[in-house]
């Protein structure tokens, strides 16, 4: 039996030694700060900053790479978190969106924020920063709500009475 095992560590070993010569993609697609959600939507200062900290990294071309992003298999697994959370939801181009979806995206922001879907439970391990409190969660949720019915509005032309039904893709 430990005769077998030795080979096969080996070769495990050595796969481990291949892999990392295939290096995740790691340049920022360009961020255009005038299409940028922040910019557009001008959140509070402190909901801005728990954004950036708490979303940019996966939802937008700000995406900043940790020292373990060198390291395989690792590295493919969050590089496919950026591309698929970029693909749902990109804050690097949001003026790019027409009105409905610009709704429809709000309205998920909220849900995913409310819900403590977001961020990524696998993001926050290993960053303290996007760590909400209660407190932070609330104050984010809250202002996601006006940019909702703001967006809402846009889409209906109508004033706030009943905008919120039937806003979809
Ligand atoms: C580690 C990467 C990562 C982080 C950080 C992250 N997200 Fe996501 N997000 C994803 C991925 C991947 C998806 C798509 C798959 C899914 O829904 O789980 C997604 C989906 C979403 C969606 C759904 C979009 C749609 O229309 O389908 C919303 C809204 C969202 N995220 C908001 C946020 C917000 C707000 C934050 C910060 C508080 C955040 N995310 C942080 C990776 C991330």
């Amino acid at each position: 039996m430990k005769k077998r095992i030795k080979p096969i560590l080996l070769a495990l070993l050595a796969l481990l030694v291949i892999i990392q010569f295939f290096q995740i993609d790691k340049t920022n697609p360009p961020h255009d700060t005038t299409k940028d959600f922040i910019t557009i939507q001008n959140p509070p200062q402190e909901v801005a900053t728990l954004l950036q900290d708490a979303c940019y990294d996966c939802h937008s071309h700000l995406t900043e790479y940790p020292w373990y992003t060198n390291v395989q298999p690792l590295a493919w697994w969050i590089k496919d978190h950026i591309n698929d959370g970029r693909r749902h939801l990109n804050f690097s181009t949001w003026a790019d969106l027409n009105a409905k979806r610009k709704a429809r995206k709000a309205e998920e922001l909220v849900e995913m924020v409310s819900e403590e879907e977001m961020p990524l439970k696998s993001f926050t391990w290993t960053h303290p920063e996007a760590r909400l409190t209660n407190l932070q969660r609330k104050k984010m949720v809250d202002w996601l709500k006006t940019v909702e019915t703001k967006e809402k509005k846009a889409v209906t032309g109508l004033p706030a009475l009943k905008p919120a039904e039937g806003v979809e893709e």
